[in-house]
């Protein structure tokens, strides 16, 4: 391997270590833009709505773990040279979205989740996968996911507590971005993911909300 690859290869190892640990520990995540939240007044909420405010925000916090690590994952695995400049773009927007999260679990006195590292390692390892796939496939899994994330962001709307505004404006930016995610790679020649590939994802998104919304 020539010396030039070699440090190629150390550069791409030191960022993701780097992504890794911005990700993983609380608040070392820095957003690009202000905080939604910001324009929204502080409102009472009783300890029953903060816990449950926070355990959404959790769920939402841990799924930018794992769009974090697709990303990662898929960086290490596919070419994806024609939408590089995209794709790095959709990460900045959800490392927004993941200190949003990350700020709005403080200001519930609440934490990001114990289980993050270990879905952080699975959807890795998932992104890695598509990746080798193909990029129509990498581009696929991205749309296939956001939809997803639109669809519990929309459930969230309803189920947070009704003066929570300002975890709201923060869902509701996010909802915009995963929507505008969603379309560029299909636009882009992502596959659209058949039914059955679409369940499973939804199985595995289960595991996660459930599991996290309390851990
Ligand atoms: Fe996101
Ligand atoms: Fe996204």
């Amino acid at each position: 391997m020539s010396r030039s690859r070699q440090l190629n290869r150390t550069d791409q190892m030191i960022e993701q270590v780097d992504i890794l640990l911005r990700t993983l520990i609380p608040r070392a995540a820095q957003p690009y833009r202000p905080n939604p939240a910001l324009q929204q007044e502080h409102t009472e909420m009783s300890d029953e709505e903060k816990r449950h405010a926070a355990g959404l925000m959790r769920i939402n916090h841990t799924g930018e773990v794992c769009a974090q690590a697709l990303y990662q994952g898929q960086a290490l695995t596919a070419k994806l040279d024609e939408v590089r400049d995209q794709m790095t773009q959709a990460a900045q927007e959800e490392i927004d979205h993941l200190a949003w999260c990350d700020q709005r679990l403080q200001e519930l006195d609440s934490r990001t989740s114990l289980l993050n590292p270990l879905f952080y390692g699975l959807s890795f390892g998932i992104g890695a996968a598509a990746g080798l796939a193909g990029d129509r496939y990498s581009l696929g899994f991205v749309a296939a996911t956001e939809d997803q994330v639109c669809h519990h962001l929309e459930e969230h709307f309803e189920s947070l507590p009704a003066q929570d505004q300002r975890s709201r404006a923060i869902l509701q930016q996010m909802h915009e971005d995963e929507a505008h995610h969603a379309d560029w790679a299909l636009a882009a020649g992502g596959v659209r993911f058949p039914a059955p590939v679409k369940k499973v994802m939804t199985l595995m998104s289960k595991v996660m909300t459930k599991s996290v919304y309390r851990l």
